[in-house]
Order: structure tokens, then sequence, then C-alpha cells
């Protein structure tokens, strides 16, 4: 099992390029379910999750390649199966997206309920209730999704909650149905305006995409098409806190400043110099240390959940006391756990984690839970005194793209170990 071992104490300084963003290329690469000709997408990052998804259509009689380069080159064929195993899907959650499509494209989908996770039961009951309203039958037996449907019906779909993939499975459920859809309480995060733009470069008929009110206009098919995916926003945001964290100085480029004002505006908070360009962000700390800033997560535009865990590790060596307030997820302070191992100073209560910083953190064996905790921990040992050890980093490899050596090449002293699984 793939170790990571920092030894903290160095001011990361230089520049970095974002990669495309994982929570955008999921959806996307479902979506090349319901191309009518041949895609091409590009900015795709390297990712675990990304070749989960690649296996995941493979096996269903998709084609799809990725390059070197990233390239992923999707040929649309008729499938040979509409199944989404367990297997797989135990592995990525985010499987679940397939769901959507297969119903547009074919009316019959037999998808594993994704289960759980670390940080919480994750439902997919708003994903389900709006495929029944535009009139997929659906049953849920032996811990299988089992939806069958002729064409799917254009409906409006008031959503409970705000759920960024229950958007996305019902914005492409809607693409190819019978008349107009409208979904109200949408999500707004910039991966589904990302989603929406794909879907509209083959020809699908969407506006309002990045409001809570997205109407769509079904059409008969859709095309081939070329696009970019989006660059990496949590991706950019955490080298961003690691500049903020270790006073040091950090551009960040091949990104959009746009999509990250809620956490622009807590780096400032912070203490740290913020600069923008068109494509590129940068956070200079001039040596400072950080002052505590209290988060409170949120649907975007609000500050984004998949930061907290960052924003935790600044808070434990920032100078005063941050309350965080995680609203979205019921267990996602399980790298609170691991700072306080570090000697954070980090009290849980319910829904809330009082950080009190401390001057230095100390080195530790600590182990990585879920995705957005391990980054946080890696942040954290960049300036913990010593050398610390991240186990269980396949958390961190779903999605983030070769992170030690973009972090080495900012003058991390940062080095993965292919131990033999202890
Ligand atoms: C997406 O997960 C992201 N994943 C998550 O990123 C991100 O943390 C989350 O959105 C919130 O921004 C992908 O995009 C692949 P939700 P998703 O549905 O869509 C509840 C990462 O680290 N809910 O917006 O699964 C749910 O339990 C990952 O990259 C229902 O109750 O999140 C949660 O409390 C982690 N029923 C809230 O809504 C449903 O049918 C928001 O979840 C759906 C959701």
């Amino acid at each position: 099992m793939d170790k990571l071992l920092i030894t903290g104490g160095t001011a990361l300084q230089g520049e970095v390029r974002a990669s495309g963003a994982k929570n955008a290329a999921l959806p996307i690469l479902a979506a090349t379910l319901l191309a009518g000709g041949p895609v091409t997408l590009t900015n795709v990052p390297r990712l675990r999750d990304i070749s989960t998804t690649l296996q995941l259509l493979g096996r269903m009689g998709a084609h799809l390649t990725q390059d070197a380069d990233g390239v992923v080159r999707a040929e649309s064929r008729t499938l040979t199966s509409f199944a989404a195993p367990y297997a797989l899907v135990k592995t990525m959650r985010a499987s679940i997206l397939v769901l959507g499509p297969l119903m547009a494209r074919y009316g019959h989908a037999d998808v594993s309920l994704p289960g759980g996770c670390a940080i919480g039961a994750r439902p997919v009951n708003l994903h389900l209730d709006g495929l029944k309203a535009m009139g997929a039958e659906i049953t849920v037996e032996g811990g299988y999704i089992r939806a069958r449907s002729g064409r799917l019906r254009g409906a409006r779909l008031m959503m409970d909650m705000v759920t960024v993939t229950g958007t996305e499975n019902l914005m492409m459920a809607a693409v190819l149905a019978q008349g107009e859809t409208l979904i109200e309480n949408a999500a707004r995060e910039p991966e589904v305006i990302d989603l929406a733009g794909f879907l509209t470069a083959m020809g699908a008929r969407i506006e309002g995409a990045g409001t809570d009110h997205i109407h769509i206009q079904g059409v008969d098919q859709l095309d081939g098409a070329h696009y970019a995916v989006m660059p990496d926003r949590i991706e950019t945001g955490t080298f961003l806190v690691g500049a903020a964290m270790t006073g040091g100085r950090v551009r960040v480029s091949h990104t959009r400043p746009d999509c990250l004002d809620a956490v622009l505006q807590k780096l400032r908070e912070c203490g740290a110099q913020v600069t923008t360009g068109e494509d590129w962000i940068e956070v200079d700390m001039q040596g400072r240390r950080p002052r505590a800033v209290d988060i409170h997560t949120a649907p975007h535009p609000a500050f984004p959940t998949d930061m907290q865990a960052q924003f935790c590790a600044l808070n434990s060596i920032a100078e005063g006391v941050g309350v965080v307030t995680e609203t979205i997820f019921e267990n996602r302070f399980m790298h609170v756990l691991e700072l306080q191992r570090m000697g954070a100073d980090i009290r849980i209560d319910g829904h809330l984690a009082i950080c009190r910083g401390v001057q230095r953190l100390t080195a530790a064996p600590v182990m990585a839970t879920d995705l957005r905790a391990s980054a946080g921990l890696v942040l954290a040992g960049l300036v913990a005194h010593g050398e610390t050890l991240v186990d269980r980093i396949y958390h961190l490899d779903r999605g983030y793209d070769n992170i030690e050596a973009k972090l080495a090449g900012l003058g991390a002293v940062i080095r993965r170990t292919s131990a033999a699984a202890a």
C-alpha cells in the first residue's frame, strides 16, 4: 500500500499547473454514452477515478481510450450491457452517473446502489425520484437499482435538497426526453455548468446551468463533440492553502479564478495576498503565519465542502480560533482525529470543529480516510516538525494527479514509498 513521507518546514514557492477537474470529467465521461458520434475530450486528469470510469463504460461495450496526454477518445457504439456492477461501483460511488444517460438513451439500467462512504450515507433517493417523475419504473432489490422505461418524458423536478450528481444525472436523463424538463433547486456548481457545456456541444438544448433553475428541451438524438474539461478548482484551492500554511508564494496556472470566490475570500481573510489573472491565481503569504478563519460549508457559490479539510489543516497552525461548520455531510471530520495526533488543538462538537491554532504541529504516522481528508493531512505534513507518514494514500490518488511531483516542484520535501502491504 503506497504511503507518502513528508518532511515539514519548507515554504512552497513557484508555479504549478492545475489538472482537469475530476468532478467535471466524471459526469462528462458518463455523458459520452449519449453521443451519436465520436467524442474527443481534452484536459482529462489522469486519476484512479477516471480509469475506473473508463473501465466501467468499457464493460458496457463503449469504446474509450485515454492517451498519455490525458486525451480521451470515445467511439459511440451500441452497448452490450446496461449494468454497473457492485465490484466497480463500490470503488467509486460516482458510477451512479451512468444511470441518467443509460435511461435517456436505452431506457434500461441495472446500477449497484453506491452505498455510503467514510463521509456519509450518501443516499441517491433524489436521483431515483427524478427518474420516476420522468416515467421510469424503478425497483431496488439485492443492492441494485433496476430501472426501465420507454422514452423518458420531460417533467418539472423540484429537488428537495441541492445535489450535485443528482442534478447532473437528471440533466443527462432530460436531454433526450420527450418535451421539456425544469430542474428547480438545481446545484449551481461549476462542474454542472461544464457538463451542460459538453451536452450542448453534442446538440442538447439547455438553459440556466449554473442557476438553481435549469430548463432542458429534449431532442431526438445527440452528435459527437470535441470538448475541453474545466480545470480542477479543488486541486487549485489545495495548492493555494499550502502556500498560505507554509508562508510561501505559489501561482496556480491553467485554472479558473471565477470558480473559487468563496475560497479566495477566506485566503484573504487569513492574511494572504491573493492576485488573479485570466487563467491563474497567486497566493503570497510573505512568510507570515495565517490568521484563523471561520468556515461554513454550503452549496456553490458558498464555501465548498471539498475544501473544508484543507482549511482545518490551515486553522490548526493559524493564529487564533477558527470555527469550521460542515453542513453538507454528516461525517466529514475524520481528518480532525488525525490532525489531533499531530498536536492540533481541535474540538469536534457535532457539525462544528473548533480549531485553536498551535505554533507548530509534530510529525506523526497518520492515515488517510477519504479523498479530501488525505489532502488536509498532506498539507499538515508540509508544516509539521519532522517526517510525517501518510498511509492509505490510494484515497489521494483518486482525486489528485501526481500530487507529490507537483508539491516537490514547489519545494516540498515529499516522496512516495510503495512499501509492501503492512
Ligand atoms: C458531489 O457529490 C461531489 N462528487 C463531492 O465531491 C462533493 O463533496 C459533493 O458533490 C458536494 O459538493 C462528485 O461530483 C463526483 P450531493 P454528491 O449529492 O453529488 C444528500 C470529492 O471529494 N443527498 O451534492 O454525491 C447527500 O447525502 C467528492 O470529490 C441526498 O440526501 O453530493 C449530502 O448530504 C466528495 N439524497 C447532500 O445531499 C440524494 O439523492 C449533498 O450531496 C443526493 C444527495
